[in-house]
């Protein structure tokens, strides 16, 4: 879909119109950012960004200044990043690169004052958003949270469990110019596995068609790696929240243990393998060290 507009939304009226948006996808009060702490973000150095059809705000993207690493004692100016708090695109709209767009226009507004680094949390099981953020955006992963959002359950805890990979967007590094530009070719997973990655988790298919995980991760004895995770863990959540349950530990206590060896996210497949849609987490060692900063002190 071409016929979409972005523009930085600033007015009181604009910002309602991203409230309403929030209650229409999320329908859970609890959830919602206010128009009144948007226009706050929005006058104070904030980014919010809108997509429109027309005249109908059909996706936007908050975002605020904050510090990359809190507990240091450097300058806030040279330890400035932007925190992407909230992304949303109308679900009859997803899929035809708004949100690709969005976030590329969040990227122009952090280079355009001398921001590197823009963070962001989403749910390690969700693939579509890990395909986004890894794969298309370039972004890397090394720092992984328990119940974020706690687990009383709301539009953001499932099942008891929030969940999170924080994901880190450099976004003035060769990588993600790379990536964005089209200038970095992605390997397949054939090409992973050509290369020496192994799958640490294969999974099986029960009755139901549903992905199990396999009953314990391989110990990775290789720098590069594979986590296979579901493609759509909402359905496992909708059929089979025992599960879903399952998949939550598994995952959790294998990249956990991945992240905290060493090993970074630093792509993610989707598509088909073994005759069925598969998506798989590629872990790296090695390659980052030099932008682990601080990584006990994030909070
Ligand atoms: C996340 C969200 C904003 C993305 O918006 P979008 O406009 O659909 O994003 P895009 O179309 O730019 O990119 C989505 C990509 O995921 C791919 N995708 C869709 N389903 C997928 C799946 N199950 N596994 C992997 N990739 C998937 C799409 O094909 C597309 O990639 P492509 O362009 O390479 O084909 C939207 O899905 C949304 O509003 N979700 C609910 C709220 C949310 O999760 N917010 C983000 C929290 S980090």
């Amino acid at each position: 879909m071409s016929n979409y507009t972005i523009r930085s939304l600033k007015t009181l009226e604009e910002l309602k119109a991203v409230e309403r948006l929030q209650r229409l996808i999320w329908d859970d009060p609890t959830t919602v950012i206010y128009h009144h702490m948007l226009i706050s973000l929005a006058r104070n150095g904030g980014s919010i960004l809108g997509a429109f059809h027309g005249e109908q705000l059909i996706g936007f993207v908050i975002g605020y200044l904050g510090l990359e690493a809190p507990e240091s004692e450097r300058p806030a100016m040279a330890n400035l990043k932007l925190v992407s708090q909230r992304m949303a695109v109308l679900p009859e709209y997803r899929g035809t690169g708004i949100g690709y767009e969005l976030k590329l226009a969040q990227r122009r507004f952090a280079v355009e004052r001398g921001i590197r680094l823009i963070t962001w949390t989403f749910d390690p099981l969700i693939s579509r958003n890990a395909h986004l953020n890894i794969r298309k955006l370039g972004a890397i992963c090394q720092i992984y949270y328990r119940d974020y959002y706690g687990s009383d359950d709301s539009a953001l805890v499932k099942l008891h469990s929030s969940d999170r990979l924080l994901t880190e967007w450099w976004v003035t590094s060769n990588r993600v110019e790379q990536r964005v530009s089209g200038r970095r070719s992605s390997l397949s997973l054939q090409q992973y596995l050509d290369g020496n990655a192994v799958i640490l988790n294969p999974t099986t298919v029960n009755a139901q068609g549903l992905p199990v995980p396999a009953e314990r991760s391989e110990t990775p004895h290789s720098t590069l790696t594979l986590f296979e995770i579901p493609t759509d863990y909402d359905a496992i959540i909708r059929y089979d929240s025992g599960l879903a349950q399952a998949w939550r530990a598994h995952s959790r206590e294998a990249l956990e243990q991945l992240l905290n060896q060493g090993y970074v996210i630093t792509d993610f497949i989707h598509g088909t393998h073994g005759g069925r849609e598969r998506s798989f987490y590629v872990l790296s060692y090695g390659e980052y060290s030099e932008i682990r900063v601080n990584r006990f002190n994030r909070n």
